[in-house]
C-alpha cells in the first residue's frame, strides 16, 4: 500500500529549462487538477535567467496551453498558481545557498523538501555539496529527497565518482534516480502481463523464445541539444538507461514481492547475469552509425554533421545496436537485441519477442510458402499495445494460412504522463520506479567496453540516410539468417 503524500515543498532547480516547462510543471498541474497533490504543497522554481514569478509563469504558458489535458482550466490554474513561487538564484556561492535556505525556512513552507535537479548533469555534484554544506539535506525536521535526472554519470568511473560524492551528503533512501520510461503505463504493464498471467510463464524462457528485440526509434534529430548529444551519443542516451531497464523488466525473475527493494533486487540480479562484452569482440556485439541527410516524413532534413554546433569531424553515433546474452538458467542462448536511432523512418518504442519455430512444419507442402514464428509485441509508444501474432487458416477450400494479431490496446487520450506518477511517488517516498545505485552501476558495466572501444575509434563511423531504418550492416549482429529487425507492429509490414 502506498503512503499518502505528506505536505511538502517541491523545489525545482532549473525551473526555467526545457524539462521543467514541457514536463514537470504540467505534471504538477495535472496532479493538482486531479486533487492528488498534498493540500499544503508549495512548488518553488529556481533559475538564473528569469527575474520573478510573473515572468516565470508567463514563460510556462505556451506549453501549458498546448499540453493541459482537456485545455487549461482558468480558475483551477489561478489557484494552482497560488502554490507556485519563484526564487532567482545563480547557485554559485555559499551565500546563494544560505539565502535559499533562509527562503525555504519561511513558515508557510513544509519542512519536507524534495529537490528536483532539472539541471545539466555537471551540476549534480556541486549542487548536492552546496545543499549539504548549508544543512539542507539533513533530515532533522522533515524528510529531504533529491530527484536526479539521467544521465547519472557518463561512464562507469564517473557514475561511481558521483555516487561516492552523493554518499558524503545523503543516504541512498534520499535519492530518487529517475528514468521516466519506468513511469510509462505500458512499461509497468510488462510486470502485470508477466506476473499476473500464468499461461505465459511456461513459455517465458530459452525453450520457447528464439530471441528478443527492444527498440526505440525517433524521427527527430538532435534539436537544440547539440552540445549534450555530441558528448553523449545514442548508446549512453538510450541504451544504458531506458532500454536496459526494459530488458531487465522483460527478463527478470518474479520478485519476492512488488515492494521497491524486492523488485530492484531482481532487476540488479538480471543485469549482473548479462555476459560482459569481451574487449576483443565489441564489433560482433555492437554497431553504431550516424545519419546523413535524407527524407523524414517527406521532408528533407540535414545530416548530423550539418546540425548546428556539431564539429565537422564528429564520430558521435546517432544509431546504436547491441547484442546481449543473459547467462542464467532461463535465458542462456537467447540473444537480446537492443537498438535505438534518431532520424529513423518512424517514431516507435517496442519490445518484440520472437518465439521459436514449431518442431515440425506440417504445412510446408501446402500453399503456405513461408511459415512464420509467433511474435509477441509490446508497443510502448506511440501505440500502447500488447499484440500476439498467430498463424490461422484463411477461409476457403485451400489450405492457405495468414498471420493475424490478437490485440490489447491501452491507448487512451486521457492517459497520464509518466512524470505525474513519478513526481507523486517522490512525495510519497516510493522508490519502486526509481533506480538504485547498484542498478545504475551494473548498467554502466554492460556498456562500458563498447564505450571504450568506440571512444578509441573516432576517425570513422558508418552512416545511414535520415528517414531509413538504419544501415543494413547492423544485421551482422544477428545470429541466424531468420533473425532480422522487427520495425512494425503490423504482421504484413514487419
Ligand atoms: N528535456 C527533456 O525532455 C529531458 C529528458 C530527460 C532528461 N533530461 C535531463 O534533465 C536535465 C535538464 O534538462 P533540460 O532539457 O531542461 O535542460 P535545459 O533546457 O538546458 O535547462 C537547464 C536548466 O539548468 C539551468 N542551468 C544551466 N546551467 C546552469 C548553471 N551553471 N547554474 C545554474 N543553473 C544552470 C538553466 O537555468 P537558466 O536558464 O535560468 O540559466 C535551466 O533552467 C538534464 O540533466 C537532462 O539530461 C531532460
Amino acid at each position: 500500500m502506498k503512503k499518502p503524500a505528506e505536505n511538502c515543498t517541491f523545489v525545482i532547480f532549473g525551473a526555467t529549462g526545457n524539462l521543467a516547462k514541457t514536463k514537470l510543471i504540467i505534471a504538477l498541474y495535472h496532479l493538482y487538477v486531479d486533487k492528488l497533490l498534498p493540500k499544503g504543497i508549495h512548488i518553488v522554481g529556481l533559475g538564473r535567467s528569469i527575474e520573478d514569478k510573473d515572468a516565470w509563469i508567463a514563460s510556462l504558458m505556451e506549453e501549458l496551453k498546448a499540453r493541459a489535458r482537456g485545455g487549461l482550466n482558468a480558475s483551477l490554474f489561478k489557484s494552482f498558481c497560488d502554490k507556485l513561487h519563484y526564487f532567482k538564484t545563480y547557485m554559485k556561492t555559499p551565500e546563494d545557498y544560505q539565502n535559499l535556505k533562509q527562503y525555504l525556512e519561511q513558515k508557510t513552507f513544509s519542512k519536507n523538501i524534495a529537490f528536483y535537479f532539472s539541471l545539466p548533469p555537471s551540476l549534480y555534484a556541486p549542487v548536492t555539496g552546496s545543499l549539504g554544506d548549508v544543512g539542507l539535506l539533513k533530515e532533522d525536521t522533515g524528510w529531504r529527497r533529491v530527484v536526479v535526472e539521467k544521465p547519472f554519470g557518463s561512464d562507469l568511473e564517473s557514475s561511481r565518482d558521483l555516487q561516492r560524492y552523493f554518499e558524503r551528503y545523503m543516504d541512498e533512501s534520499q535519492i530518487y534516480r529517475i528514468d521516466h520510461y519506468l513511469g510509462k503505463e505500458t512499461v509497468q504493464n510488462v510486470q502485470v502481463f508477466r506476473f499476473a498471467n500464468l499461461l505465459l510463464e511456461p513459455l517465458w524462457n530459452r525453450n520457447y523464445i528464439d530471441h528478443v528485440q527492444i527498440s526505440h526509434s525517433e524521427t527527430i534529430g538532435i534539436g537544440s541539444r547539440s552540445g549534450y548529444y555530441d558528448r553523449t551519443g545514442a548508446l549512453r542516451d538510450m541504451i544504458q538507461s531506458h532500454l536496459l531497464q526494459l530488458l531487465s523488466l522483460v527478463a527478470m525473475e518474479p520478485p519476492v514481492s512488488m515492494q521497491a527493494e524486492d523488485l530492484r533486487n531482481e532487476k540488479v540480479k538480471l543485469l549482473r547475469s548479462i555476459s560482459p562484452i569481451p574487449k576483443g569482440a565489441v564489433s560482433s556485439h555492437a554497431f553504431r552509425a550516424q545519419y546523413t541527410n535524407g527524407l523524414v516524413n517527406d521532408k528533407e532534413v540535414k545530416s548530423y554533421l550539418e546540425e548546428e554546433g556539431i564539429p565537422e569531424e564528429s564520430a558521435c553515433e546517432t544509431y546504436a545496436a547491441l547484442k546481449l546474452h543473459v547467462n542464467n538458467w532461463r535465458w542462456r542462448g537467447v540473444p537480446f537485441y537492443l537498438r535505438t536511432g534518431k532520424r529513423m523512418a518512424e517514431k516507435r518504442s517496442m519490445v518484440a519477442i520472437c518465439f521459436r519455430q514449431t518442431p515440425k512444419q506440417f504445412f510446408r507442402t501446402s500453399q503456405l510458402q513461408q511459415f512464420e514464428p509467433n511474435w509477441l509485441l509490446i508497443g510502448i509508444q506511440p501505440d500502447e499495445t500488447l499484440r500476439m501474432e498467430l498463424t490461422v487458416k484463411k477461409p476457403g477450400l485451400d489450405m492457405k494460412t495468414k498471420v493475424i494479431s490478437m490485440d490489447a490496446c491501452f491507448s487512451d487520450e486521457m492517459s497520464k504522463d509518466a512524470y505525474e506518477g513519478l513526481l507523486l511517488d517522490v512525495m510519497e517516498g516510493d522508490h519502486t520506479l526509481f533506480l538504485r545505485s547498484d542498478e545504475v552501476e551494473e548498467s554502466w558495466k554492460i556498456v562500458d567496453p563498447v564505450l571504450r572501444s568506440w571512444g578509441s575509434q573516432r576517425d570513422y563511423i558508418q552512416t545511414y540516410p535520415a528517414g531509413s531504418w538504419g544501415p543494413d550492416e547492423s544485421l551482422r549482429l544477428f545470429e541466424k539468417e531468420s533473425q532480422k529487425w522487427r520495425c512494425s507492429l503490423e504482421p504484413d509490414k514487419k
